[in-house]
């Protein structure tokens, strides 16, 4: 669950709705305003102050020019009062202009330091609010998604985000800055400014038309990542198989593929943008050849037409880099609809809601009721039409029940069930003889410990593998029992002993000694209830009775659930319970 927690930031709520350009764009801007307030509020500042000074300076530059070339023609500016600046000498005016450079020199410098520091904050709290909403979400939601997706859609479409803030805000600065030159233009020379505005709206009209296509393409882009995110993934995962079959031109072929597709999607947004600059320049050439020619007719001074020309020049590299940074923010937004709605739809999928449990701390130590109760219990995977028909069958308190049938009956399924990770669609699954709620799974899983059909161990110490999961954490003593417990004495010969690393670029271990390793962490967890799934599938006949041994040891203080096919570990339980297509099919004390 996403948890208020004191000295961060509240939630982002974000709008998973259509991906549509002005919600992908207010969705980035409720984003920042949750995420730090002082800094959003402190960006819109920096903009406006910047425009406004930059304005004000600007309009410095009539009296400056009149004073250069010699004449008060339009020296008046019409401001508070209509202050005449005639009699100012021409070293105050540079002075004051010096000055009100520096000021915006300044701003410009604030508002990037602090749109910097804003942009990793905002990416990190994006990706730190999808991570916890997907480790919070439903075991049916995991399931749905493919990971190379979330990982993609975390890690580089949350840079992207960032970029189309940085995005936002340099657009924000261009329309403050825009709007000041036009004021300013507007003053000196209100009639010629206001025929090069229609010219101006023109030209944003026609960088408007990049747009919609930068979002469609940027929605393209998001989709060639993911897939090419994938295909990296599925060929490192397969690495092994890759190379005995000698297959790696496939992997190659198919990255080549995907590297092609997404070099176009890029080329092809830059072109639209280069096409409407392009054309833009020659409009600008013949536009402000005009003007010169109508401000000449229109008799407007000489040392305004100057400034006029400055001005729009100006004007359009504003409008011009707006419509580039439009074009560019369009292409990045499609990112913050993946985020929001992947961070969203896991969090409308959250396992557990705020409501806390009203079951006692500890497990009832009633022997005759058992502890876990399957009646006629029933699930199917999303999207399809497997999983477990009718399940009814006990895990008696402190004995050893098997589950047993053939590959697909369900097994693995009914694990999921009895440790909350799947939810009965019908029937009814009792812990100590009471319906287990979502808002007990935390009680619940506090007292499991499971060791899944596909070992889970992560590229780091054994240390780190074993402790992880241990929420009072384990002492090395501690660890070491356990090793030996689970028959996974071999560590002791390990030069590095607990701090030996393992995976990709450590220690590779086989897969009885993965099975052993995930057994000793299980242990630590000092479960009330243990579910082993398979867990002995790669162990020797040996080690798989030392095993067998262990897990007989520790009842009655634990009850287990053992998944196996062996006929030496099904004969170790106290109770069979066999299924077959999803159904019980036979279940007995043995
Ligand atoms: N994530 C899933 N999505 C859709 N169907 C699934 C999923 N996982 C399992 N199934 C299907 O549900 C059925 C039961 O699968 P389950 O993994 O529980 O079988 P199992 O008894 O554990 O098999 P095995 O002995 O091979 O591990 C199978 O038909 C399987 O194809
Ligand atoms: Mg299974």
């Amino acid at each position: 669950m996403v948890s208020e927690r004191p000295g961060r930031s509240a939630p982002i709520i974000l709008s998973g709705s259509p991906a549509d350009l002005r919600s992908d764009a207010a969705t980035l801007i409720r984003a920042a305003w949750r995420i730090d307030r002082t800094r959003f509020v402190g960006q819109i500042a920096y903009v406006g102050l910047t425009g406004l000074i930059g304005g004000f300076n600007l309009l410095l530059l009539v009296p400056i020019v009149n004073a250069v070339a010699g004449t008060d023609a339009g020296t008046a500016l019409p401001l508070a009062g209509r202050a005449d600046l005639a009699s100012v000498p021409l070293v105050v005016l540079l002075g004051a202009f010096v000055v009100l450079s520096v000021c915006t020199a300044l701003l410009q410098r604030g508002s990037a330091i602090n749109a910097s520091t804003f942009q990793p904050l905002l990416v990190d709290e994006l990706r730190t609010q999808a991570f916890e909403a997907i480790l919070a979400a439903r075991w049916t939601f995991v399931l749905q998604r493919r990971r190379s997706d979330v990982l993609a859609i975390v890690t580089m479409g949350a840079t992207r985000c960032g970029m189309a803030f940085q995005q936002l805000i340099r657009g924000a600065v261009s329309v403050v800055l825009a709007l000041s030159t036009t004021v300013v233009s507007l003053v000196v020379a209100p009639a010629v400014t206001a025929i090069a505005l229609v010219g101006m709206l023109g030209l944003a009209l026609l960088q408007a038309t990049v747009i919609r296509p930068s979002h469609q393409l940027g929605v393209a882009a998001g989709l060639r990542s993911r897939e090419l995110q994938a295909t990296m993934q599925d060929s490192l995962d397969s690495l092994r198989l890759v190379r005995a079959h000698d297959a790696s031109t496939v992997w190659v072929d198919r990255l080549t593929r995907d590297f092609e597709t997404n070099r176009e999607v890029q080329i092809a947004t830059t072109r639209r943008s280069a096409d409407t600059s392009a054309l833009s320049s020659v409009i600008l050439a013949v536009a402000a050849s005009i003007l010169v020619l109508l401000a000449v007719q229109l008799d407007v001074p000489p040392a305004s037409i100057v400034v006029v020309l400055l001005l729009l020049a100006r004007l359009y590299r504003q409008v011009d880099g707006l419509g580039t940074t439009a074009a560019q923010l369009a292409n990045s937004l499609p990112a913050v609809t993946d985020i929001a709605a992947l961070t969203n739809e896991a969090r409308d999928a959250v396992e557990v809601p705020s409501t806390t449990s009203d079951r006692p701390g500890t497990l009832s130590t009633d022997s005759e009721l058992p502890l876990v109760e399957l009646r006629h219990v029933a699930f199917t995977y999303p999207d399809s039409s497997h999983g477990v028909r009718d399940l009814t069958f006990t895990l008696p308190r402190g004995e050893i029940t098997v589950l047993t049938g053939p590959s697909g009956a369900g097994k693995s399924t009914a694990a999921d069930l009895v440790l909350g990770l799947l939810e009965p669609a019908g029937g009814e699954l009792l812990v100590d003889g009471a319906p287990l709620t979502r808002s007990d799974l935390p009680w619940w899983r506090s007292h499991l410990a499971y060791v899944p059909q596909e070992t889970v161990l992560v590229p780091r110490s054994i240390r780190e593998n074993l402790v992880w999961s241990v929420p009072d954490g384990a002492t090395d003593e501690e660890c070491w029992a356990a090793l030996d417990r689970a028959a996974a004495g071999f560590t002791r010969s390990l030069p590095d002993g607990l701090d030996t690393v393992l995976g990709d670029a450590g220690l590779r271990l086989s897969g009885g000694e993965r099975q052993r390793l995930a057994i000793a962490r299980a242990l630590l967890r000092r479960p009330s209830l243990l579910v082993l799934d398979e867990a002995t599938s790669s162990l020797d006949d040996e080690t798989e009775l030392a095993v067998i041994d262990l897990v007989t040891g520790l009842v009655p203080a634990v009850t287990v659930l053992v998944i196996a096919h062996r006929r030496s570990t099904v004969d170790a339980g106290h109770h069979v319970v066999r299924i077959a297509d999803g159904r019980v099919v036979d279940a007995g004390a043995r």
